[in-house]
């Protein structure tokens, strides 16, 4: 068939081309951006030789046996087989689980890797989560996380940091929650393409505008599979503090990235929980050479960081959705210009980002946590924890713990329970140098059963 077709195949063939180029050339944007490479900017810059020793780096994960690859992305099959053999080869610490599919059936992996994971999580143990790729052609995230994994893994009893992190925390990792946009996403592009294919899902959906929206209620808004499935998650599981990783700029941004203002930006949007956000976003900067100078990507934050609203308004986020639905606090990072920049370019990202990724997950043990039990040392799982001045709750798990992420400080913080008294306790002084354990017992309101009375 071919032979006897090939003059029309190939006028085929030519006419098609033709199209392409026609088609980037009436897009300049996206000509001038995949055009430019991304060693040519300025947040490579900061990188010298000596950063880039590679046992530094990785550590133990540096290893030839262990033949991790930093120069290029895994693509979504490789991850796969790459988070299971790590399950087979180390039960006891790694766990891979899918928290459900993409529209196009691909499973969005969760990656847990901690201390004795095979057994229930240990009372008090704090749950962490990295969230990447939710823009599938934010590709960064996803290369570091699939970096991450390794790092922490293959460091676990090798390096003291790593073991004290994956002893005291439960960590997930999911590398991308939009696989579909992932696979359709093309290397080198700094831009979306055209129609913003791969940044959005399988369906044409961008899932960081997909969900409820706390200043519009709308219950007619459809949710895509993806954000139904990541919504789940948020909502079941006691997670206390998450990164949502994203690209196209350089900065740490924090709650809220909405208002309830017609405004699109410019002014900040304010979050009970202010000051730790702030301090928790200056952290990441700080330790970031690419973000701290707080220049980059043609865009200008003080210090790298910023008020998500301040910036522009993202209705119906996810780094909202967490904070106002959970117990979850997520803060957004941006971390490359280019949203999916030449593998080559990844090591320079792993440099950049590094210390603040690991500075992060330590954030989970900040502020204070404990237990709200009753006189029978029984969990009081309806229990509540106020803090005086910050109007945001904190809901007890069914195992009776809380975790209060909070700035340093002194506090006076308030345990309180449909049918209890509450315990309040005054003076806590937060420095965030150890975590600081306050536990409260409630007593029943009328604790002896009433006499025959109504019935
Ligand atoms: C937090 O709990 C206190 C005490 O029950 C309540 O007065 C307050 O309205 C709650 N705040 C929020 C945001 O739910």
């Amino acid at each position: 068939m071919v032979s006897k077709n090939w003059p029309l195949f190939f006028l085929g063939a030519i006419l098609f081309l033709l199209l392409i180029g026609f088609s980037a050339s009436r897009s300049p944007s996206l000509n001038r951006i995949s055009k430019r490479s991304i060693s040519d900017q300025d947040d490579l810059n900061f990188l010298d030789e000596e950063q880039t020793d590679l046992d530094e780096l990785f550590g133990a994960a540096a290893k030839p046996e262990y033949g991790l690859k930093i120069d290029s992305y895994l693509s979504y099959e490789k991850l796969d087989s790459l988070i299971h053999q790590l399950q087979k080869k180390y039960p006891n610490l790694v766990r891979v689980r899918s928290i459900g599919k993409s529209v196009e059936g691909r499973e969005l992996w969760a990656v847990q890797i901690t201390h004795d994971v095979q057994e229930e999580r240990k009372l008090l143990k704090p749950m962490f989560k990295y969230v990447a790729n939710m823009h599938g052609d934010e590709t960064v995230g996803y290369a570091l996380m699939v970096f991450l994994i390794q790092y922490l893994v293959y460091n676990d009893q090798v390096d003291d940091r790593v073991t004290k992190i994956l002893s005291s925390t439960d960590v997930y990792i999911l590398p991308t929650i939009n696989p579909d946009g992932y696979t359709k996403s093309q290397e080198g592009l700094c831009g979306s393409l055209e129609g913003y294919v791969g940044r959005q899902n399988a369906e044409g959906v961008d899932l960081n505008r997909n969900f409820p929206e706390q200043f519009e209620y709308n219950e007619d808004k459809v949710y895509a599979q993806e954000t139904k499935v990541i919504m789940q998650f948020i909502k079941t599981q006691p997670f206390v503090l998450s990164g949502n990783l994203h690209g196209g700029a350089i900065v740490a941004s924090y709650p809220y990235d909405s208002s309830p203002y017609e405004e699109n930006c410019c002014f900040e949007s304010k979050v009970p929980d202010r000051k730790f956000f702030i301090q928790l976003a200056r952290n990441y900067a700080n330790k970031n050479p690419m973000m701290s100078p707080g220049r980059a990507c043609g865009f200008q934050f003080d210090g790298g960081i910023t008020n998500g609203n301040n910036w522009y308004k993202v209705p119906g986020g996810m780094q909202d959705f967490n904070y106002v639905n959970s117990n979850c606090f997520e803060m957004t990072m941006e971390i490359s210009c280019c949203k999916y920049p030449p593998g080559r370019d990844l090591r320079a990202y792993w440099v950049a980002n590094k210390e603040s990724l690991l500075d992060f997950i330590e954030s989970t043990r900040k502020g204070i946590y404990g237990l709200v039990v009753d006189k029978e040392g029984d969990p009081v799982p309806s229990a509540k924890i106020t803090v005086q001045g910050i109007n945001k709750n904190i809901t007890v798990t069914s195992r009776g713990e809380y975790w209060r992420l909070l700035a340093p400080g002194q506090y006076t913080i308030t345990a309180t329970a449909t049918g209890y008294e509450p315990v309040s306790t005054k003076n806590i002084i937060v420095d965030n140098k150890e975590p600081n354990r306050l536990d409260f017992v409630l007593a029943k309101i009328n604790g002896r059963k009433r006499g025959p009375g109504r019935i």
